[in-house]
């Protein structure tokens, strides 16, 4: 911008002019949100009824029926995709993980009934990462205390091309291997699934906001049992929410490697890494507006010290006006309902 004196000064120049009327407001708008911009998580577990997540009020872990409800919900609101989270039976977890790669496994049932039933009026996300599946809860494989990057990185490929035959639209690696979004490309090419897109989780921190989720899909006990193997967190793979030139640094590999999109994560709290990114790189951004940044809004307007539609509105808003083009949240439904009415 030049020099804000050659653009007018007060009393000639009054600001407060262009926000009298709602009319007005409405029409100098700089970021508007619409359902095409939010993208809704699901949790879906191998149960009949659904099963409430109690630190994610609203949100519920779905039997795949729950989801096809949801999907044909997503598609009347006009929400462009859903992100698929299974929740593993704790039987069918194990050190390796190995339960990501079976083609049955429940992550590939329920993509493959909503792309029965959909086809590819709803897209369908998938996150490539093991947690669901390690008994020890973390994104990778364990060995003498350490994550091992490369052999993770060979199962994930196989994750990825399972998802992709199971007919996902975008596979998201979300588990901060090094190399891995070249890898998954390589494998997905050679399984003859070049359609399928990769949106990256580029820049995801080591943050105290997945708690929730965690819950949600029973990680968090899990990397409870990782403590007594040496790694009770995920620093050594996730970024440190200090940095944000090493974010760069992330998503220029991912792009070199052939990330279709990129993800920022968390959001609120790395609107900076959203708007360096989008305005650094260009390509579409997204962010996800994780569980914990649900769960307080959630937690503040269940006291009746927020009002919760109003906060959840604005925290949308202005992750989109930092460089968002698209937002993972939980409140995507209801948003997107809100959203129509005007
Ligand atoms: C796991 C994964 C996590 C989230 C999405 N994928 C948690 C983690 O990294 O421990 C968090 C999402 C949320 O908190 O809403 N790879």
């Amino acid at each position: 911008m030049s020099d804000p004196q050659q653009l007018g000064a007060f009393p000639t120049t009054r600001l407060r002019r262009l926000r009298r009327h709602d009319w007005l407001r409405r029409a100098v708008a700089e970021t508007v949100l619409t359902p095409a911009d939010l993208i809704w998580p699901i949790f879906v577990h191998d149960h009949e009824a659904a099963l409430p997540v109690p630190s994610m009020p609203g949100v519920e872990r779905l039997p795949v029926e729950g989801v096809l409800r949801a999907a044909e919900e997503a598609i009347r609101l006009g929400i462009p995709a859903l992100a698929i989270f299974p929740v593993v039976e704790p039987a069918l977890k194990s050190d390796d993980g190995a339960h990501a790669c079976d083609a049955e496994n429940l992550a590939c049932r329920t993509v493959r009934a909503i792309g029965q039933r959909f086809g590819d009026a709803l897209g369908i996300i998938c996150d490539v990462a093991l947690d669901p599946y390690t008994t020890h809860g973390h994104d990778g494989l364990l060995a003498d205390g350490q994550i091992q990057n490369d052999e993770t990185v060979a199962v994930l490929c196989r994750q990825a091309v399972v998802l992709a035959e199971a007919g996902c639209h975008v596979v998201a690696p979300s588990d901060m291997m090094d190399g891995r979004v070249g890898a998954i490309r390589e494998s997905l090419d050679e399984a003859g699934r070049d359609d399928v897109a990769i949106l990256s989780y580029a820049a995801k921190y080591a943050s105290a906001f997945y708690g929730p989720f965690r819950d949600a899909v029973g990680s968090a006990a899990a990397l409870g049992t990782a403590a007594g193997q040496g790694l009770a967190d995920k620093k050594t793979y996730q970024m440190n929410p200090a940095n944000a030139a090493e974010a760069l640094r992330e998503v220029a590999l991912d792009i070199t490697e052939g990330a279709d999109m990129v993800m920022v994560k968390p959001a609120g709290t790395a609107l900076d890494v959203i708007q360096r990114v989008k305005t650094t790189f260009g390509l579409p951004t997204f962010a996800y507006q994780v569980s914990g940044e649900y769960a307080m809004i959630h937690a503040a307007a269940d006291n009746g010290w927020l009002d919760g539609e109003a906060a959840a509105l604005e925290s949308i808003l202005v992750i989109k006006r930092a460089g968002a083009d698209c937002v993972l949240t939980y409140f995507a439904p209801e948003l997107a309902r809100r959203l129509g009415e005007r």
